[in-house]
């Protein structure tokens, strides 16, 4: 099973997923890491496990659509059965979306459908709740609106901050992705007209 992953930044969701796949308890490959970032730590945490990765700026493109077509060639090129935006901070066009439905997916560090977009820790704590968490879900137009795949949640402490409440819900991403990442690889989750459809033996 073919794994592209997508990440901007410092990628300890990719690490996960290469640990994983290296101790054997995901049964996968990552095909290949793509970034927006040409700086992304994610790029060399690839390289140090032997992963293909390459990096593309938006600047040098005329446009978003020209920007995804380019990076999209290069992912398609590595012939993924499912693309992970793993902490990708852009913004896909809805070209590159459409012909892609089902085998893209996004993790947001909230519990969907609360608290989309960015500074999500920062949103839980001032909306009060006492529950926030992590989201596996399929990537569509909407951002961060498209069907949910899995969740992970976690207790809002007293005193939390933003960082510290940001660090107890990414001790969870991590086995979160893994685990969504697993039924992908099993068969055991599908897309069929906006609905998720999980094989619900136990992960
Ligand atoms: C994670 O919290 C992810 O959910 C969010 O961005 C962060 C990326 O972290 N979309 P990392 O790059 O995987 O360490």
């Amino acid at each position: 099973y073919r794994i592209a992953i997508l990440a901007s930044g410092r990628g300890s969701n990719l690490q996960a997923v290469l640990d994983a796949i290296a101790t054997g308890t995901l049964d996968a490959t990552v095909a290949g890491v793509f970034s927006d970032r040409t700086g992304a730590p994610a790029l060399q945490r690839a390289r140090a496990a032997g992963v293909h990765a390459q990096a593309l700026s938006p600047r040098d493109y005329p446009s978003r659509a020209a920007f995804d077509q380019a990076l999209f060639a290069r992912v398609d090129a590595v012939a993924p059965d499912l693309i992970v935006c793993a902490g990708y901070m852009r913004l896909i066009d809805a070209a590159a979306l459409a012909s892609r439905a089902g085998r893209i997916i996004n993790i947001h560090p909230s519990l969907l459908p609360a608290f989309k977009g960015l500074h999500t820790h920062r949103q839980a704590l001032r909306a009060g709740v006492a529950e926030h968490g992590a989201s596996v879900h399929f990537v569509t137009p909407d951002l961060d609106g498209g069907p949910v795949i899995a969740q992970a949640r976690v207790p809002v402490e007293p005193g939390d901050t933003e960082t510290s409440l940001a660090a107890r819900v990414l001790a969870r991403e991590h086995p979160l992705l893994v685990a969504s990442l697993r039924l992908f690889a099993q068969a055991r989750v599908a897309l069929h007209e906006d609905r998720v459809h999980v094989d619900a033996r136990a992960l």
